[in-house]
């Protein structure tokens, strides 16, 4: 069995982060997302693995390398733009072959893995295994009608869900998926779309079978869902402190400091993770919070929030439900006049009190 990943995409609900940068590489408690992913997919058994990219493709590669830090052999696919998750899964073809895979989207999190599903297809041997969850705002999933524990319809986000089961962003294939998506043709948004593929194994006799899960998972495309998924990661994740922490600073619950950081007249209430070379000086770092590698946090206060690398921030009273960027600078300035000065890119959001 193969496994294909999806990581193209253009991440249009998180920008300004996914202007420069890949959706799928934002951490989540310090670790990119697209790793959660690969380690689902290397405890299931698999080895061989498939890799879509798109236009951050050279960001991807480099973050993932050839897959050995995971046991892992990785091949790369170009996908010359976003035509849809079935478009993907055609021009992996060749890749894939006669072979049975599991199709996993690069921006979901599944916390408890993907073993049991892996293990039920490759008993019951249907031509398609699909995740469902139950979900708020179906409107915004692939959405399945079931009859008898058995799927008989499937709709692409549609405006008056049927019922409140949402597709995950995993699924199990055999080779009959490519006959399916040879006969679709592109959706309203343009795209070649997996759920319509799926729809035509249903109405055209194939077993396409069905696993409700009833344990976390996410599909991480807007920012409330990262601070959710950060929540639920740090929450599973055991004190670590391998940084320096001064005397005088002080860390309750479960922290984590990786190595080189340091953590001076400071308090960290965690859960929180505070990642390598990062120095945290005269700071509050408050519950559900991860500041990745290289940021500089000094005389700030930070909680429920995601600071990426090398970002630095000084001098600022409290932030909080925040995402901050790669590289990011947020300080407070003597300079008169006393006045807001901003270098924001597109679709950036401030908040101010
Ligand atoms: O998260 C679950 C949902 O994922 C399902 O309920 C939907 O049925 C399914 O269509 C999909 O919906 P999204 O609109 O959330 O998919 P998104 O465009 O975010 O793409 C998912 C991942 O696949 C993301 O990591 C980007 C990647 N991708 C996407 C497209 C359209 C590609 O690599 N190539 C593509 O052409």
């Amino acid at each position: 069995m193969k496994a294909l990943i999806l990581s193209g995409g253009k991440g249009s609900r998180l920008r300004p982060i996914t202007h420069t940068s890949a959706k799928q590489l934002i951490p989540i408690a310090n670790k990119p997302i697209l790793f959660y992913g690969l380690e689902a997919i290397r405890d299931a058994g698999i080895v061989d693995v498939g890799v879509i990219v798109g236009e951050t493709g050279n960001e991807i590669k480099e973050a993932l390398g050839n897959g050995s830090a995971w046991g892992l052999k990785l091949t790369y696919i170009e996908q010359e733009s976003p035509l849809g998750l079935a478009h993907a899964v055609k021009i992996a073809r060749g890749y894939l072959k006669k072979e049975p895979f599991v199709m996993f989207l690069g921006d979901n999190l599944i916390k408890d893995g993907i073993v049991p599903f892996v293990e039920e297809f490759k008993k019951n041997k249907p031509n398609a295994l699909v995740l469902l969850a139950r979900v708020k705002n179906p409107q915004d999933f692939g959405v399945a009608q079931l009859k008898g524990g058995k799927v008989i319809n499937l709709e692409e986000k549609p405006k008056k869900p049927k019922t409140n089961l949402a597709l995950v962003g995993v699924y199990l294939f055999d080779h009959t998926i490519f006959e399916a998506i040879r006969h679709i043709k592109p959706s309203w948004r343009n795209e070649l779309e997996i759920t319509d593929a799926i729809s035509y194994l249903i109405h055209h006799g194939y077993e396409v079978h069905s696993h409700i899960i009833n344990g976390w998972w996410k599909d991480t495309g807007k920012l409330e869902d990262l601070l959710e998924a950060n929540r639920i990661m740090l929450d599973t994740l055991q004190s670590q402190v391998k940084g320096r922490v001064s005397k005088d600073s002080r860390l309750y619950g479960k922290v984590i400091i990786e190595k080189k950081a340091s953590i001076v007249h400071s308090v960290i209430r965690g859960p929180a993770t505070i990642g390598e070379n990062t120095r945290i000086i005269s700071s509050y770092i408050g519950p559900f919070t991860s500041v990745y590698h290289d940021a500089v946090i000094e005389n700030s206060e930070i909680e429920h929030s995601i600071i990426l690398e090398e970002s630095k921030i000084e001098n600022i009273g409290r932030i909080e439900d925040s995402l901050i960027g790669k590289s990011v600078v947020v300080c407070r300035h003597p300079r008169k006049p006393q006045a807001y000065r901003f270098m924001l890119g597109d679709s950036s959001q401030v908040g101010i009190i």
